[in-house]
């Protein structure tokens, strides 16, 4: 892995258009610290899913005609790119989405029958509400039970936690690889070794990790995996599950209609596609696909360890930068990514987002959609996140803003 350095992550930014095209904001340097929420995307990603509109505009799956099976042709290749980018064994186990919440859903939807009444579903309370609120309604549609395993200091879930609440019932354990409001990292292995071991099934949520580290599905053993196509610099509206062939197999495709069946009769009854055709009813988001594919060739030619080891050099810049500022508390000091949560003493998380808006610089504050989550106050942080975009200039113009801020309103008016 060449680690990237301040020549290499200059030449990166050019590459941005949001960063060519918006030099300012509020007056200010450009400063955009939200890649968590979404990553901003580079000509190439944009290239790609413009070409579909441009040059091979047709529907997968249904025409005679040399663009059909052009079309055909792309949206298998972007499916393949996907399965390699994740290390996957079969293109067959990956069905496209239109991001990590419909994953999710999906996993949690189509299990409906699986799951019975008294069964136990175990996640952790640092989990995105995508990563919650499906098996929340699965429980309660189904008789079911959602349980929570403790997290450590750090905001982890360890295997040690998930051993204290696995029982027989136990059917499910859901995690993200990293949590969105404290960076923390999960043990995947480990926790999807126990899974496997207790002989229930594990989903990783690797919405916030795909980018930033190299993810192969064998080597985790996980029997689902999730993500978005966004946060990954690539577009909207398109997101990938995972799943390996005997698990996705216990999975009633949530969505019926046109592409997913084989045959159906006027009594009524249906047969599906086999994998992963059963999983996408309707016209699928092509454009999404090829460009999601994109992405992936992106990240992989810069290389996903190197964009998770930059992030973490201008995390910890930043915060050695804010640290012991008056009033100024890091809430994550020691998570290794790219993700720096904080709060500002007597100043509300979200008057801090617009105070920060108004020096140019991008954040999110509240709660993150992770509602429930202990270890942070309830009136919310401050997280500023870094993309492999993000340079030196970024960091030290968060601190400085930071910093500088300690009485907001005579900040207001620097
Ligand atoms: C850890 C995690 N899981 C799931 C999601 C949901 O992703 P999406 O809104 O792209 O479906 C997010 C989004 O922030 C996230 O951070």
């Amino acid at each position: 892995m060449k680690p990237l350095d301040d020549e290499r992550i200059a030449r990166i930014r050019t590459e941005f258009p949001m960063l060519r095209k918006n030099p300012l904001m509020q007056g200010k340097r450009f400063c955009y610290l939200d890649t968590a929420a979404t990553a901003l995307k580079p000509d190439c990603v944009i290239a790609a899913q413009d070409s579909y509109y441009q040059t091979w505009t047709a529907n997968t799956h249904r025409g005679d005609y040399d663009l059909g099976h052009e079309a055909d042709v792309r949206y298998q290749r972007a499916r393949q790119t996907v399965a390699d980018f994740i290390g996957a064994a079969s293109a067959d186990e990956i069905s496209f989405t239109s991001g990590c919440t419909e994953a999710i859903n999906r996993v949690a939807q189509g299990l409906f029958s699986w799951i019975q009444p008294g069964d136990e579903i175990i996640t952790d309370r640092a989990e995105h509400a995508s990563n919650i609120l499906p098996w929340f309604r699965l429980a309660r549609l189904r008789g079911a039970k959602v349980v929570f395993a403790d997290l450590d200091e750090r905001g982890s879930l360890t295997p040690e936690a998930v051993r204290r609440v696995l029982t027989p019932k136990t059917k499910i354990l859901a995690f993200a690889r990293i949590t969105n409001v404290l960076g923390s990292v999960n043990d995947a292995r480990a926790l999807c070794a126990l899974a496997r071991e207790a002989g229930i099934l594990s989903l990783v949520d690797a919405a916030q990790s795909v980018a930033c580290e190299t993810t192969r599905v064998e080597e985790i053993g996980c029997d689902f995996l999730c993500f978005s196509g966004h946060k990954m610099y690539g577009p909207t509206g398109i997101g990938v599950l995972y799943g390996r062939r005997q698990a996705l197999e216990l999975l009633d495709p949530p969505t019926v209609g046109g592409g997913m069946n084989a045959r159906f009769y006027p009594s009524g009854d249906y047969t599906l596609e086999d994998l992963p055709l059963r999983f996408e009813a309707g016209t699928q988001n092509i454009a999404g696909a090829a460009g999601l594919a994109q992405a992936c060739r992106f990240v992989e030619e810069i290389g996903a360890d190197a964009i998770g080891a930059w992030e973490r050099q201008l995390k910890q810049l930043a915060r050695a930068r804010i640290e012991g500022a008056p009033g100024v508390r890091v809430l994550n000091p020691d998570s290794p990514t790219g993700i720096l949560t904080f709060i500002v003493d007597g100043v509300p998380a979200q008057d801090e987002g617009t105070l920060l808006n108004s020096k140019g610089i991008c954040v999110r504050s509240g709660l993150h959609c992770a509602k429930i989550l202990p270890l942070v106050p309830k009136t919310g942080t401050v997280r500023a996140s870094f993309g492999v975009y993000s340079d030196r200039h970024d960091a030290e113009q968060l601190a400085e803003a930071i910093v500088k801020g300690g009485d907001i309103l005579d900040a207001y008016f620097a």
